[in-house]
């Protein structure tokens, strides 16, 4: 059991407001056994239930122990380019991203590829991630081999990719097929691991290949459906050129049948009314990847739009590596921030740390697994220090309540304010220890 401040969601503050939503103890137990919470609530009611001599590891009132953070956007084999210098989104991926991407033919590289990713995930208190493979299959398994080791609920899979790309990493419709669905056989509820059909996106793919992706999840419909739409007017263009007679980008996924539940699409930016409503109809999710669209000079998604109670979408955060360029959600939350100030509106800190933990997990229809501290939950924590820099810890002496303490760690913060994360009830990280 893990003993200090602690901060979590019972619900959807952007629905339901912050007061009826976040939960804040300033001194509470979580405690868990066999991979769950089996307790959480303020100390002095949670210990007469405890065994007398159950361990407690105690943080002290500087710590702030949260669900463990969701990424629902993420490229592991981007990891060896972040901060590729100079390009928009298109040129990028000729110029850095897809010769990168070709070195994961290699199994052992892509092995030390995913050491590295992983381990920067728990360095920055990410638990759970959804994230891009190549279109190498072995790639995939190095990942889930890794993830596997320290039980981490992950979502992964192979990018399918049949045209506009170098020839030697392009794949077939029939072999894209047949190796997600030898992945899925091989991996998809494999103890916390979940497959992710991979059509990189639109253009990437031919309409037969599109199709494929749709038929084998009317096969799987418990696997998830990621792809990237509307991250920039020039893709755009493209696609309403490689697809004529769409009524849209959103409509070319969906003639192929890959708006349901479970489907995160990444971006989003410029999507049409119309295509929001589809969105929310279809129970489709957007990945909203602040850092990476400042970075590539996308766009600035507006999130308010998109949760327009009218018709609200399921929005989740994503880092986006490695056109995103930072591990941290704080640095990701310091970006939405801004992203939703250029649309007039201020994300507050505990909207931000929904959208970082529960409500990712909403969008990824995990929100009865992990994204929050409640009993049964998963055991996914992680620790924050609020007092991790010296700037940090003299702006926190003028900190009024747990809004101020919280927007200071959104804006200042970075991977020095994870103090642990633990994946599954055991700690994988401890900051100073590795
Ligand atoms: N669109 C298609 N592929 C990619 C990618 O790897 N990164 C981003 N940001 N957008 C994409
Ligand atoms: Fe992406």
């Amino acid at each position: 059991a893990i003993r200090g401040p602690a901060l979590t969601f019972t619900g959807d503050p952007f629905q339901a407001g912050l007061e009826d939503t976040l939960v804040y103890e300033s001194d509470a137990i979580v405690a868990f056994g066999g991979g769950l919470i089996t307790h959480f609530g303020p100390a002095g009611h949670v210990q007469p239930q405890l065994p007398a001599d159950l361990a407690i590891t105690s943080y002290g009132p500087d710590a702030l122990i949260s669900a463990g953070f969701i990424d629902s956007h993420v490229h592991f084999p981007q990891t060896p380019m972040i901060a590729a210098f100079g390009e928009q989104l298109l040129d990028w991926l000729n110029r850095y991203t897809f010769p990168t991407e070709r070195k994961f033919a290699d199994k052992a590289f892509a092995a030390s590829v995913a050491d590295v990713f992983l381990r920067e995930n728990l360095r920055n208190g990410i638990t759970t991630s959804c994230v891009y493979g190549t279109v190498f299959p072995q790639s995939v398994d190095a990942l889930f081999e890794a993830a596997e080791r320290l039980g981490m609920r992950l979502a992964a899979g192979k990018v399918m990719m049949n045209r506009n790309a170098p020839p030697d990493l392009l794949d077939t419709t029939q072999s894209s097929y047949d190796d997600s669905l030898a992945l899925i056989r091989k991996w998809h509820g494999r103890g916390r691991l979940m497959y992710a059909i991979t059509p990189r996106f639109a253009p990437t793919s031919t309409q037969e290949q599109l199709d494929a992706a749709g038929q084998l999840w009317d096969a799987f419909p418990d696997v998830y459906m990621q792809t990237h739409l509307s991250e920039t007017t020039r893709e755009i263009e493209w696609v309403s050129e490689l697809f004529p007679g769409h009524a849209g980008y959103l409509d070319v996924y969906d003639h192929s049948k890959l708006c349901r539940p479970r489907a995160v699409f990444g971006h989003c930016i410029h999507l049409t009314d119309d295509e929001l409503h589809a969105m929310h109809c279809t129970g489709s999710a957007i990945a909203h990847c602040p850092t990476s669209n400042f970075f590539l000079g996308s766009g600035c998604f507006d999130l308010y739009r998109a949760m327009d109670h009218g018709r609200p979408v399921r929005v989740g955060l994503g880092t986006d590596l490695g056109a995103g360029t930072s591990f941290s959600i704080f640095e990701t939350l310091n970006a939405a921030y801004t992203a939703a100030q250029t649309h007039g509106q201020a994300l507050t800190a505990g909207h931000a740390f929904y959208l970082a933990t529960r409500g990712t997990a909403r969008a990824m229809y995990l929100e009865d697994k992990v994204g929050s501290i409640a009993t049964g939950m998963e055991a996914d924590l992680v620790v924050l220090d609020m007092k991790s820099t010296p700037i940090i810890d003299y702006r926190m002496k003028f900190a009024e309540d747990i809004h101020d303490a919280l927007f200071i760690q959104m804006i200042m913060g970075d991977d020095r304010a994870v103090q642990a994360t633990f994946i599954n009830g055991i700690c994988q990280h401890r900051r100073n220890a590795n």
